[in-house]
């Protein structure tokens, strides 16, 4: 947790594409908010002009893997810069989906990105800034899958990382755990294949405990 009592709490979704995460932000700002402070709910990549320029040539366009890791730092460092240190100075509480456990897995776990290469850019980007909380939405990639199916079959057309392989999308999990298991004050690891009650349920009580 951060040390300064002013300071707001910086709280940050993850899981593999398909995990749920969409459908719980609504109901997580809400219940951050009946703790009495304002919540600024944001996304990556994105969450400022320049960065949702950035997301939609991320998510859109092929590119070499260092590529694509340097532009989700780029629109982080404006994400952070505009938006979320000066909400957490304020004392407001930052609700981010995505934020940089997702350059680990995706870009590190998913296509291999040289680790040292993506903490050089964190201790640069980041300046010190930290999630206080990451909530990781788990699930077998089997089962994102078909809730992916599902959704094109509806009409929704799948960005560049959810046409993914399987295998990618079990790397990208693999990634994820494994940060969970080394940073585990921080991390509260939720069961995604559960029905969605149950799974408010739980992020009721993780919230009301912060
Ligand atoms: P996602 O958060 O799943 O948005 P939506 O719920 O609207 O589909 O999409 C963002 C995608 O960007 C996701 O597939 C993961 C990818 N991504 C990275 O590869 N690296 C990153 O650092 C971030 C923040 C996201």
């Amino acid at each position: 947790m951060t040390a300064n009592a002013t300071r707001g709490r910086f709280v940050t979704l993850e899981g593999i594409d398909g995990a749920g995460k969409s459908t719980h932000v609504g109901f997580l700002a809400e219940r951050m908010r009946a703790r009495g402070r304002p919540v600024v709910t944001t996304r990556e990549p994105g969450g400022t002009p320049a960065g949702e320029r950035l997301r939609e040539l991320l998510l859109g366009e092929p590119m070499h893997h260092d590529t694509e890791t340097l532009l989700v730092f780029a629109a982080r460092r404006e994400h952070l810069a505009r938006v979320i240190s000066p909400a957490l100075a304020r004392g407001d509480w930052v609700l981010c989906d995505r934020f940089t456990d997702a350059t680990w897995a995706y870009q590190g776990g998913g296509h291999g990105v040289d680790s040292a290469r993506i903490a050089e850019l964190e201790r640069w980007v980041h300046g010190g800034v930290h999630p206080d909380l990451t909530i990781l939405f788990d699930l077998p990639p089997a089962v994102s899958r078909g809730r992916l199916e599902r959704a094109a079959a509806n009409g929704r057309t799948l960005d560049k990382f959810e046409r993914e392989s399987d295998d990618f999308a079990r790397r990208v999990r693999a990634a994820y755990l494994e940060r969970a298991r080394a940073e585990p004050a921080r991390f509260r690891i939720v069961d995604s294949t559960r029905p969605v009650e149950t799974v408010r349920d739980e992020l009721a009580r993780i919230v009301d405990a912060l």
